[in-house]
């Protein structure tokens, strides 16, 4: 079964995601990246063309893919779980990961590279905290439903060495 890394953005689910895959000699792939390679267009481009339903869907089609994929980690996006019960999918299908930030930490991440993240590029630093906030409660719920949960501030590179014992 797979391993899903589900997590706000910014809170390190494509670093570790390819740290622990390699450790652990499974595939990574990004949920993102697919879909852009997929689409030829960035995220960025698909949200300003045809909107973020239109995403959502390609997310959750993207998604489906990994059915009964062995061996591999998917980098989620940060709201891949929260759309189209996606997370009851994951939690079905493979072993969820939930990678658990503060605000203060995903903001100091995302705003070096604020311009790739349609949801946030057009905030500026205050205006992006509490988005970040807001956006937190609504997603905590859902990220929590996942099987593992790992503070993302605290990781290293055993972090995720038990993941059989969950599968
Ligand atoms: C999103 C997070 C992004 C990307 C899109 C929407 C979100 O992924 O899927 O911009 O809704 O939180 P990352 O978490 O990899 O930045």
């Amino acid at each position: 079964m797979p391993v899903f890394l589900v997590g706000f953005m910014g809170s390190g689910k494509t670093h570790w995601g390819k740290i622990w895959a390699e450790e652990q000699q499974l595939d990574f792939y990004d949920l993102d990246e697919i879909i852009q390679a997929d689409q030829g267009r960035s995220i960025n481009t698909i949200f300003d063309a045809d909107g973020e339903e239109f995403f959502r869907k390609l997310e959750t089609v993207t998604l489906m893919r990994f059915t009964g994929k062995e061996n591999c980690l998917l980098a989620c996006g940060g709201g891949t779980p929260c759309y189209n019960n996606n997370m009851d999918w994951m939690n079905n299908n493979g072993t969820t990961v939930y990678l658990d930030a503060r605000p203060g930490f995903i903001l100091d991440r995302v705003k070096e590279e604020i311009d790739k993240r349609p949801l946030i590029n057009k905030l500026n630093e205050s205006e992006l905290l509490f988005f970040i906030e807001q956006k937190l409660k609504e997603r905590v719920p859902i990220y929590r439903q996942a099987k593992i949960v790992l503070d993302a501030e605290s990781l290293d590179k055993n972090s995720l060495m038990n993941i059989n014992k969950y599968a």
